[in-house]
């Protein structure tokens, strides 16, 4: 199968369950022979874009769909060893993502993927408006769901999603995306 027909989802009949069950599937497919997280989460975010357009509001509202990790975890030129590195481990670095750009380093604590971070929680924000130190890296961002990939036990990375209408996520976004973050945690070589 031509990689981009993964994206193709839905159906009139699809409910955010199916959908997400079928981004959890062609993730699995997609990230088969590859240990490199640049590439799998590269393919994960547009699985998650097309996802969340396919479906009704609030989810067609997804305005931001993608990827932080930890600033360690970022491949070092002629560094051979993660000791050689000394990139710190309590900031959040952009990653692949699709939506408008974005802010590119988040410390550990601050705004709600830091915080999803140093807790190692998932952190649904139904108003960002009321979220004290939500960072806004656009002002029409009302909802977001941010989920820690923990790999050993430590948060490496996590998965935000943002919604132009308040109330954008619920458990079953909360479910499935602790689901395709296990995945992309032991799919990765960290
Ligand atoms: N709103 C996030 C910042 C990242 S952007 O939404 C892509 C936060 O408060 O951490």
């Amino acid at each position: 199968m031509p990689h981009a027909d993964s994206s193709y989802f839905g159906g009139p009949n699809a409910s955010k369950s199916d959908v997400y069950q079928q981004v959890i599937d062609q993730s699995t497919g997609l990230v088969y022979g590859q240990r490199n997280w640049v590439s799998n989460f590269s393919n994960v975010a547009s699985l998650l874009w097309h996802a969340y357009a396919s479906l009704p509001a609030p989810s067609s509202s997804v305005n931001w769909a993608g990827f932080y990790i930890r600033q360690d975890k970022f491949p070092v030129l002629g560094a051979s060893s993660a000791e050689e590195r000394t990139a710190k481990t309590d900031v959040l670095v952009l990653g692949p993502f699709q939506g408008r750009p974005a802010c590119q380093e988040i410390r550990f604590g601050r705004g709600v993927c830091g915080t999803a971070a140093q807790k190692k929680e998932t952190v649904v924000v139904p108003d960002v408006l009321e979220f004290p130190g939500h960072i806004a890296c656009d002002a029409s961002s009302r909802s977001e769901i941010v989920v820690p990939i923990l790999s050993g036990g430590e948060t490496v990375a996590i998965i935000d999603i943002d919604c132009t209408e308040p109330n954008g996520f619920d458990e079953v976004d909360r479910k499935f995306l602790e689901q395709l973050a296990a995945l992309l945690a032991e799919s990765c070589d960290w």
